[in-house]
């Protein structure tokens, strides 16, 4: 079969799901709505967070979508093969429906035979259970797996490795179900010890997909297993059996028992078109044939800034369709961290004139398809992101000789501030030129940084007080 493109794996999916019975639901924008406890929706579960506490769903117990995330926290891992800040995210629910023994073989015929990926090259894991809270080992998914490699003519062995650290000392020997710990629990926020009253989470079982064309890189850890990082495994999603909540002293049950599952559709479509590296699939490749176009340079000499416009400048995209535009504060900021470090990158690649409104219109036509509000904003987005980057240009090339001035002093968050303040510099952007230039950075930057903030807000405040 003809490897599927990453729109007809959206599709293909969407198709899929409403054929078993879910309702297809819009995506909710990146700001979440009512929920100020995060800045973005990071993960597909984030809207129906109270119905998988147990409020009825309008639309039923059988949901699915493709929703667009935003997680900041991997910024500094963009430019790798794989991670990137925006992603769109497959999803489907059930809300106290059908649990493991339906879910699982239902993802298995969605990546087998929807997708087509090669049921030899997918390994999974399982949780290893929790004796403390006297939560089990989930032999019941293991074994809902094992039948399913069985029957495809599949080695089902299975491991015991416990945390991420053991599994890379000892190896899993390649074993096709890996029972790990903390991995295989999941929550917002990701750790069960750090969950607050109240927060719901659960066992998941996580799918990835080995790329035998990359080799394991020792400095992972000695052995490669299904969560390395070195790039061989791919995670290409997980299903989370939400059937807990997080109390005083340990954990109760939900009300119902939810599926949430989770796939992440670039990873998934590069596994179809068997790339390890997900900028090449078509939702990223047009951007990154564009940004060769523009700087005559080609993206095997400069993958890692390529990657890092094309990922940053998707997300910006999506924060201006949802209506944010660049500011100092909260999410405004963020925009502003991706928008002038996409261009601090774009100056490395020669591109020293504003290039948005030649780029923009492309990432916004890769969308526009699926997304129709991208096609109906565009030239909102393209006024709001070219008035930023015009903005920073201005100051572009002064901020980074001063801060070049600083090369035998080293900076502390007083210098950091200034070129802030002064020319507009992110403060994270400053720290990560300066240590990528040799440049000492203080280890309280941070700090003094904010410090220095707070002085400005204070002789602000009194130089109003005194005005009025
Ligand atoms: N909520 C799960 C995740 O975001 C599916 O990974």
């Amino acid at each position: 079969m003809t490897a599927l493109t990453a729109d007809d794996i959206r599709r293909v999916f969407l198709d899929f799901m409403a054929e078993q019975g879910h309702v297809i639901i819009p995506r909710a924008p990146l700001i979440p709505r009512d929920d100020p406890t995060t800045l973005f929706t990071g993960s597909g579960m984030q809207p129906l967070l109270p119905y998988l506490l147990g409020a009825e769903h309008p639309a039923g117990r059988r949901l699915a979508d493709s929703q667009t995330c935003l997680r900041v926290q991997d910024i500094d891992e963009v430019g790798d093969n794989r991670h990137t800040t925006f992603f769109e995210m497959l999803g489907n629910w059930s809300l106290g429906d059908y649990f493991k023994q339906e879910q699982i073989p239902q993802v298995w015929t969605f990546l087998t035979e929807k997708v087509g990926l090669d049921p030899n090259r997918i390994y999974v894991s399982c949780f290893s259970g929790d004796p403390e809270h006297g939560i089990p080992k989930d032999e019941e998914s293991a074994g809902i797996w094992a039948r399913l490699f069985t029957e495809a003519g599949v080695s089902a062995d299975q491991v015991e490795v416990g945390t991420e650290e053991h599994a890379s000392e000892v190896g899993t020997g390649g074993a096709r179900i890996a029972f790990y710990s903390d991995k295989n629990w999941w929550c917002r926020g990701g750790k069960a010890s750090e969950m607050p009253v109240g927060e719901p989470g659960g066992p998941d079982t996580e799918m990835f997909y080995l790329f035998p064309q990359v080799e394991h890189d020792p400095a992972y850890g000695e052995h490669c297993h299904q969560n390395c990082d070195c790039g061989r495994f791919i995670e290409l999603g997980n299903s989370v059996f939400m059937e807990y909540r997080r109390t005083e002293d340990g954990f109760e049950p939900l009300p119902r028992r939810n599926v949430d599952y989770g796939g992440g559709l670039a990873r998934i479509a590069a596994a179809a078109i068997d790339s390890p590296d997900v900028f090449r699939i078509g939702l990223l490749h047009p951007i990154i044939a564009k940004l060769e176009e523009l700087s005559g340079r080609s993206y095997d000499d400069e993958t890692r800034a390529m990657r890092v416009i094309a990922d940053h400048l998707r997300g910006a995209t999506f924060l201006a369709v949802d209506g944010v535009q660049p500011g100092n504060k909260g999410q405004a900021y963020v925009m502003r961290r991706l928008i002038r470090r996409a261009v601090r990158f774009a100056f490395d690649l020669g591109l020293q004139e504003n290039f948005f409104p030649e780029i923009i219109p492309t990432i916004a036509q890769i969308y526009a398809a699926h997304y129709p509000e991208v096609g109906e904003h565009a030239e909102f987005v393209q006024r709001v992101l070219a008035k930023e980057e015009q903005s920073f240009r201005r100051t572009l090339r002064k901020g980074l000789k001063q801060l070049r001035e600083y090369r035998e002093s080293g900076v502390t968050g007083h210098e950091l501030f200034v070129l802030y303040d002064t020319y507009g510099f992110p403060v994270e952007l400053s720290a990560e030129e300066a240590l990528a230039q040799g440049i000492a950075v203080s280890d309280d930057w941070r700090a003094e940084f904010d410090g220095e903030m707070a002085a400005q807000r204070a002789r602000s405040q009194q130089s109003t007080t005194l005005h009025v």
